[in-house]
This record gives structure tokens, sequence and C-alpha cells, in this order.
């Protein structure tokens, strides 16, 4: 049986050894031929001298070939120090090749071919140390996450990946029947719906690694299947699950990275969050608070600030510390530009240096001078950015700014990590798509009042999101354990009687006979793993993820099929 290459060292020297690998690199020096032989755990030099049976065919050898050597270690004359074995090396003295390798579509080791080409190959790409060691960090969260909440009384239990189709949340992947006719499967989105069943079958504690399926735009942290590490409690509150994430987090942090993380996190409330970062998921790592400046441009001859508040809007502002040098006009054109996207009109800007400069500069007479001075504590150099319009507009668009000044400023410390609970989520969002209020969370959360129910916009609900260094790592909530409060809420959705019985009749039902108040939470883990592994690429810590347009360019899925296959599902294509 093989054993791992990297298991040998300076003990083992005049030992004879059989090792299996991967040709990861070949030097010819001064007659001596020097191969990095590579398996899952690492790399070890193998040593082959021309007066060898083995160098003309290793010379001959391209990389990534894979070889069986049988050879003597020894100590190397200068050991290098960044390889786990890099006091020894083997000399070999027979070599069998297994397979060789044909020539690679791109360099494992110097990595500059496109994203595509590297997804194309990506069976390939993954022998790169680097993903390797993703997808190990991977397994050892899994492992961790496991050990954890079986330590604490979980039950770990499956759920259907063929499941009803339900109008909430976001769009379904669909799974044709051809047994029932017409009639279809949806990929879960979350096993959400059938760990609440099973705290009414009495199990108190599950907990799953559930892949989830969700037919959305894709972003740099977002993939169209993922998987949650999900659990679900009963007659726990919310302190009770967010106690037991704090531990499940400190346990993953301690087995992957050594760390101790300090628990109880930071909490705060959404509006707190939204007020103060612009955002649910606040990267708090670094400072750059929103601060509100309406109150003193109350009396501004400035007829668009004088607009805004005439409109109940207000006038936010970012003090970029120590920056108004850095930051030319047509610097300051190109924020104005980012700060668009987010559907600002415009960003004003002041700097500070004893005096206001900036293109509302004339505006600010010498009692708002004083007053913005004081309130922003103003120091010479510093640079104030200025959005001014309706609360969402503003402090979203200031909320993105302040996340690429803090990238751009380099103001992040790394290998920092900044744990923060955000509680009291709405209940509803607008959502400007369907025209209509949809679930903050989702429709099973708990409303915190429920008669509060009908006024939409401040309604809140027992739901919680863990958030890590600016990322969205987590998310859960008290569940309605009350057939009627869920009426109420799938009500005040929108949904009739009838359309709540049709879609989701069994939980209504199922409320009916008893069921514990319960809670919990999932995890991404995929974000949570890029977090581990400092990557921003979702795609990093996925052994085979698809594109932004939901493709695998390895196996081409999506594909055609064929018209039979089309036939016996029943399904003509328009
Ligand atoms: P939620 O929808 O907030 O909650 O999802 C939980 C966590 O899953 C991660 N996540 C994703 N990761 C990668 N790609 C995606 N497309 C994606 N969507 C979500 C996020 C998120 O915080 N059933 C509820 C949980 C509960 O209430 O217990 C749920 O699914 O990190």
């Amino acid at each position: 049986m093989k054993v791992n290459n990297t298991n040998f060292n300076k003990n083992n020297v005049g030992e004879t050894v059989t090792l299996y690998g991967w040709i990861n690199k070949k030097r010819d020096l001064g007659g001596l031929l020097f191969i990095d032989l590579r398996d899952r755990s690492g790399i070890i030099q193998l040593v082959i001298s021309p007066s060898s049976r083995a160098y003309n065919t290793a010379l001959a050898l391209k990389l990534e070939s894979v070889i069986k050597v049988i050879g003597k270690i020894s100590l190397r004359e200068k050991a290098n120090n960044h390889l786990k074995t890099g006091e020894i090396e083997v000399n070999v003295d027979s070599l069998e090749v297994l397979n060789s390798s044909q020539e690679l579509p791109f360099d494992l080791n110097n990595v500059t071919a496109l994203e595509d080409t590297r997804l194309k190959y990506r069976y390939l790409d993954l022998r790169r140390e680097e993903l390797k060691h993703n997808i190990m960090t991977k397994h050892l969260i899994m492992q961790s996450a496991r050990e954890y909440l079986n330590n604490n009384d979980f039950l770990e239990i499956e759920t259907p990946i063929l499941c009803k189709s339900t109008p909430e949340g976001a769009r379904d992947y669909l799974v044709p029947s051809r047994v029932n006719r017409g009639s279809f499967y949806a990929l879960p989105q979350s096993p959400q719906l059938f760990k609440q069943l099973l705290m009414i079958s009495g199990f108190e504690r599950y907990y799953q690694i559930a892949r989830c399926f969700r037919d959305e735009d894709l972003r740099a942290d977002r993939q169209p299947e993922f998987t949650q590490i999900d659990l679900e409690m009963s007659f726990v509150n919310e302190n009770d699950v967010m106690t037991l994430t704090e531990g499940l987090l400190k346990n993953i942090f301690k087995k992957v990275k050594d760390l101790d993380i300090k628990t109880p996190f930071t909490r705060m409330t959404y509006e707190e969050a939204i007020n103060i970062y612009g955002s649910d998921k606040p990267d708090t790592r670094f400072d750059m608070k929103i601060q509100d400046i309406t109150f003193y441009f109350q009396n501004t001859e400035f007829s668009i600030f004088k607009e805004v508040i005439n409109n109940n809007g207000i006038i936010n502002c970012l003090v970029v510390k120590d920056s108004a040098d850095k930051y030319s006009r047509k610097d300051v054109d190109k924020l104005t530009e980012f700060v668009k996207t987010y559907k600002a009109n415009a960003l004003a800007f002041l700097k500070y240096n004893e005096e206001f400069t900036g293109s509302i500069a004339k505006f600010i007479d010498e009692k708002t001078a004083q007053e913005l001075k004081e309130n922003l504590s103003l120091e010479n150099n510093d640079l104030i950015l200025i959005i001014a319009g309706n609360k969402k507009m503003v402090k979203t668009s200031l909320g993105a700014l302040r996340l690429k000044l803090g990238k751009d400023l380099n103001l992040i410390t790394p290998n920092k990590y900044n744990f923060l609970w955000i509680t009291d989520f709405p209940m509803f969002e607008y959502s400007e798509e369907e025209n209509r209020y949809i679930a903050c969370h989702h429709p099973f959360t708990e409303p915190q009042d429920i008669n509060s129910l009908s006024d939409k916009e401040h309604a809140l609900a027992r739901a919680y999101d863990v958030v890590l260094n600016g990322y969205e790592v987590g998310g859960g909530s008290l569940r309605i354990h009350n057939p009627e409060v869920q009426e109420k809420v799938l009500e005040a959705l929108g949904l009739s009687q009838d359309d709540a019985y049709e879609k989701f009749g069994f939980l209504l039902e199922a409320l009916t006979y008893g069921a514990p108040p319960h809670g919990g939470l999932a995890l991404g883990l995929e974000r949570l793993t890029m977090i581990l592994c400092g990557t921003e690429n979702i795609r990093d810590v996925i052994a085979f993820p698809k594109t932004t347009s939901a493709s695998c360019l390895m196996s081409k899925a999506p594909s055609t099929v064929s018209p039979s296959q089309l036939d016996e599902l029943h399904i003509a294509l328009k």
C-alpha cells in the first residue's frame, strides 16, 4: 500500500523506499536529473544519475506523468527549508511509468491561463497546491462541524433532494416527473421545511451538511448549488441558537486554523448596521462609519441639498482620514461613477485643510464649517465624501463606497476575523422586481410582534445573521410553531388561504399536532471556506464549480437532451 511521500525525513536516510506520484517538475543539472515527485501530501525530490537505467525513461517523460520509483533515501547537500522533505532526496534505482501524460493545456506551476481554460481542465487545476489546500480545508471544516454537533447531541439526518416547488425565495430548479405527467419536483433551496418537520417529529436537535440549489443571479460569493451546515433545535430562544453557533464556529476555527476566536460575538441590530455601515453584512475590520450630516444643512443655499431635505431625504458622508491629497478631482469623478451604479446621482466632496475646498465648499458658511469640523472630528488632509437623497440609496451607495475605499486604501488588516451578529431583521422587504413585500428571511420566521404585521415597513422578525469580514456566513431565525400565526404571516405576504394550503398545507397541518417551539440556522460552507482560505472567489473552494452563467465548462452541463428523453417526460420545447 502506498504511503505518503512526505512521511519520510532524515531519520529514514539509508532506507530503500517505493514511491508513487506525479512528476511535478524536472531539472537537468550537470548531468543529474532532479524530479519533484508530487503526491497528495506534497513534494519529495528524486535524483536520477545518467548511469541509472531510469535516466533515459525519466528524461523523455512529460510533466504530470505518473510513476513508481524505488530508491534509497539520502541526505541532501543543501536543505530546502520550504519543503517538509527538504532535508532528504531519493536516489532512484528503478522507475516504472504507470501512465505518461501528454503536453498539458496549461502550466500547473505558473498559472497564467484564463480561468475558463482552468475550469475546462478542472481535474488538472485541482492538482495545484492552492486548490488542493482549499478542498482539504473544506473537508476539515465539515469534520469539525460534525464533531462539535455530534458532541452536542445533534442527529445527522438527510432530507429529500426531490421536493415540492414553493413560491418563496429564489427561483427553483425544476425536475420533471416522468411518472406523474405534467408534474415537477423542485430541488431544495434549503432543507428549511423538512428540518422544521423533524422538530415536530420530536428529534429535538438536527443537523445536515446539506446541498442547496438556487436558480439566482450568480456573484463572486454565490453558486447555483452550494452547501449549508444546517441545524435546527427545539425549545430554544435566539440566545441558545446564537451561543450554539458561536461554539460551532469556535471549534471550526480551532481545528482548522488553531485560532481561539473570541465569543460571544458583538451584536448589532439591522437598523444600526444599515445606518452605520450601509449594509446588513458590514465589514468591521476597518472603521470609517457613515455619518449623518443632514442637520447641518437645514438652512443651506445649495439647491440640491435643500430639495433632498424638503423631500425627507438625508445627507450622509464618509470621512476618509488623511487622504485629501490622494484624491484629485478626476479620482473623485471615478468614485462618482462607482456610486452611480448604486443609483446615487452625484457624489459631493470636501477637503479639509484648515478650511474647506471641494465641489460644495462655496455652500459651507462659517457656522456649518465649525459644526462639521467638530462633529466629524476633522483634521487636516481629511476627505469628506457626501451623498444626498432617499435613505435606502444613500446608505447602500455609501456602504459600497466604504468597502471600495477600504480595499483601495488598504485599510483592512489581513488575517483578522471579525464576527458579528446582526439581529432584529425586518420581517418584510419590498421587492422592486415583484412589486410586493416578500419575507426578508423566509415566511416561517416568527415575528417579534404578531400585531405588527400590517406595518410592513417596520415589523421585525426573530431572525439573525452571522457576519464575518463583510460576508453573510450564516442566517437563521426562530420559527413560527403556531398554525394561526403562520397563516397570518402567509396572508401578510399576499397568499390567500387557499394558496397557502395548496403550497404549505402539509406544514400548516403539521403545526396543529403539537409543534414544539423551535429555531435554527444555516452556515454557508463555501463562504466560510473562502474566508478561511483567503480567497474572494467561491469557485476556488468547490471541486467542480459552475461559471457565472451556471454552466460546467468541463462536463458541458447543462446540455440539450434527445427528443426521446423529452417525449418520455411529456415535454415539448417552445
Ligand atoms: P439563507 O438563505 O440565509 O438561510 O442561507 C444560509 C447561508 O447559506 C449561504 N448561501 C449561499 N452560499 C453560496 N451560494 C449561494 N447561492 C448561497 N445562498 C446562501 C449564506 C447564507 O447565510 N433555511 C435558511 C436557514 C435557516 O433559517 O435556518 C436559509 O437557507 O452563507
